[in-house]
């Protein structure tokens, strides 16, 4: 998916014709591609990659140079050589890149790209709860998950993210952890690992509000769909689901699987990713919008690049904090 040359018109058009969307019209599609040609002569110019979330706009994907869940994110934003990162996904992501990458320049195209489970929780009222349950449990250890701000991170003993939080949890030598900000995801590893998980009371609101019964109406009509969740979701919801799985492990297990019709349990833009991807496989939407991932455009990836906006920056003592819950999460996973 990610592309050296830019698409000709008629090629994004076909291309996003699968999708269903009416808003790719033909004009739509050319105004896109000749900001996809600009964008790509801007990263030449600015010495620039552009690391992308699968979550992101189909379009996005034409001018990134990494796609990737957030921790293939956060180990690439590691290994980038150019001077500038530009990060189309929400803040928290390019707060990481920069908080594991000082040295770069991280932009992010639209400052309002947020993510509510970041926004539950502050580095505050964490060292607050912290105190209070560390008088309980002595042995208590934090973990965050990557869905946080950095001055969080940075009161966390360690961080994870949807594909490597129950590995996580199993490998910290105690059996009591604070999880923050996600409810649903501290339930599902109190499940797997069978440890005292006490959880924030936080979700994502794009996950929170999928229904079991919007499974069961699909399973019903189509019984042999394999159902693949993103652990953010409610546990009535993971209880149906054949595989929990981060973005890129739901894109690695439908191009490895032997099935071939699936219904996909998270955000509509990784449909849109596997629809494109794997043309010959079905796929079934149980899926919301995130606004936040959708704040970011072309336009705003191409200004960005253009006026250097909006510059991540970070005070040196947080970005130490976070770096080593981050660090330390490399190492275990
Ligand atoms: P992944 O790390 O699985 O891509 O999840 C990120 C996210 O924000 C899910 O809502
Ligand atoms: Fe945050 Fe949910 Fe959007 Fe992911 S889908 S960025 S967790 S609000």
């Amino acid at each position: 998916m990610v592309t050296a040359v830019p698409p000709t018109i008629d090629a994004l058009h076909d291309e996003l014709s699968h999708l269903d969307d009416p808003t790719y019209t033909p004009e739509v599609c050319g105004e896109m591609t000749a900001l996809i040609a600009e964008i790509n002569v801007l990263k030449r110019e600015r010495d620039a990659v552009i690391l992308a979330h699968n979550y992101q706009r189909p379009e996005i994907f034409h001018v990134a140079d990494f796609i990737g869940d957030s921790l293939e994110l956060a180990r690439e934003a590691t290994k980038v050589s150019a001077g500038t990162i530009v990060f189309c996904g929400v803040h928290f992501m390019a707060e990481t890149a920069k908080i594991l990458n000082p040295k770069k320049t991280v932009l992010l195209p639209d400052l309002r790209a947020g993510c509510s489970l970041a926004d539950s929780v502050t580095g505050e009222s964490l060292e607050e709860r912290k105190t209070e349950l560390r008088a309980l449990y002595p042995d208590l250890q934090v973990m965050c998950y990557v869905n946080t701000t950095a001055d969080v991170k940075a009161a966390s003993d360690v961080c994870c993210t949807s594909s490597n939080a129950v590995t996580i949890a199993r490998a910290l030598p105690t059996d009591h952890i604070l999880f923050v900000p996600d409810q649903n995801l501290a339930a599902y590893v109190q499940k797997e690992t069978g440890k005292t998980v006490i959880a924030w009371d936080g979700n994502c609101y794009v996950h929170h509000q999928i229904r079991p019964e919007q499974l069961r109406a699909v399973k019903e009509r189509l019984p042999h769909v394999e159902i693949l969740a993103h652990p953010e979701c409610r546990a009535d919801v993971l209880a149906l689901a054949d595989q929990v799985l981060s973005t890129s492990g739901m894109i690695r297990h439908a191009r490895e699987s032997a099935a071939t019709e699936f219904l996909v349990v998270t955000e509509c833009g990784l449909s849109d990713r596997l629809l494109l991807e794997l043309p010959g496989k079905r796929f079934f939407r149980a899926c919301k919008l995130c606004q936040y991932m959708k704040m970011i455009t072309l336009e705003g990836t191409r200004d960005a690049l253009l006026f250097r906006r909006h510059e991540i920056v970070l005070a040196e003592d947080v970005r130490q904090g976070a770096a080593r819950a981050l660090e330390r999460m490399l190492e275990f996973a």
